[in-house]
């Protein structure tokens, strides 16, 4: 319910900000944070060892750039970086990334409201400190439903049982009956071995049927791509 989570975003707004204040900081305001950290939940997770496009900023506060172990997708730029991630250097980098590190893979033009970086920048801490338990739920949630389908709770219409390849065509069987032919050009073959990821042997279609026809198929390891796909005509 609205008003319940509504209540609860206010009494855990409160020792943060006493916390704040508390160290002298300017008290950037972690709950309205949250909703700014929408602009980062494309590419970012706060939850530990959740990497996307970019690495999980669960303990992001205080540590050196570049660091995040299992990521394995840092640019040069960032490996290289002798910086250590406090206010000031956050405050720098998300103004503007790629003139703090020129050739980060972070393509992000950056926040030009300096209420928005602070303010996010007092929910990084809150989460890196662990003092925001219920906000990192609710900044996951919000993000990781939008971005990542549950594709293991995936409807018939999502569950591939056959692919088959004609031509330039593939053509979709699913669990709820329905064939799908697309253009090859149109279908992109993913995997995704996280824990959100499809069970294996079980790939999943999402995004059919929108505007221009794009869809992905997600497999659980890239072994299973090919052997799913049987080229015929039939
Ligand atoms: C389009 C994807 C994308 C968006 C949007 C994005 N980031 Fe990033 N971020 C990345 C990538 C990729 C990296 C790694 C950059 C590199 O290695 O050069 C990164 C790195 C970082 C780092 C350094 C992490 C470390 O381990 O040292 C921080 C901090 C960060 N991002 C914060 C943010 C915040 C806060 C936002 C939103 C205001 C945001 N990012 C938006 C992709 C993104």
């Amino acid at each position: 319910m609205m008003r319940a989570s509504f209540a609860n975003v206010l009494v855990m707004a409160t020792p943060w900000l006493a916390l704040a204040s508390g160290e002298g900081m300017a008290a950037g305001d972690p709950a309205r944070g949250a909703s700014v950290f929408r602009a980062c939940a494309a590419c970012h997770a706060v939850a530990p060892g959740e990497h996307m496009t970019g690495p999980s900023l669960a303990n992001v506060w205080q540590r050196e750039a570049g660091t995040v172990v299992g990521f394995a997708r840092y640019s040069d730029a960032m490996k290289r970086a002798d910086i250590k991630w406090t206010g000031a250097t956050l405050d720098k980098w998300l103004n503007n990334p790629e003139r703090l590190l020129p050739g980060t893979s972070m393509s992000f033009p950056g926040l030009k409201e300096s209420k928005d970086r602070e303010d996010v920048i007092a929910y990084l801490k809150a989460v890196s400190e662990n003092k925001a338990s219920q906000a990192e739920q609710d900044g996951r949630g919000m993000v990781m439903r939008g971005a990542k389908p549950e594709l293991r709770k995936a409807p018939p219409e999502g569950q591939v049982t056959a692919t088959k390849y004609c031509g330039d065509t593939y053509t979709i069987e699913t669990a709820g009956g329905k064939t799908q032919k697309v253009w090859e050009f149109n279908l992109r073959f993913k995997t995704d071995s996280s824990k959100d990821g499809p069970l294996p042997g079980k790939p999943v279609i999402v995004g059919a049927g929108m505007q221009g026809d794009r869809a992905s198929v997600i497999f659980r390891s890239p072994e299973e791509i090919s052997s799913f796909i049987k080229r015929s005509c039939e």
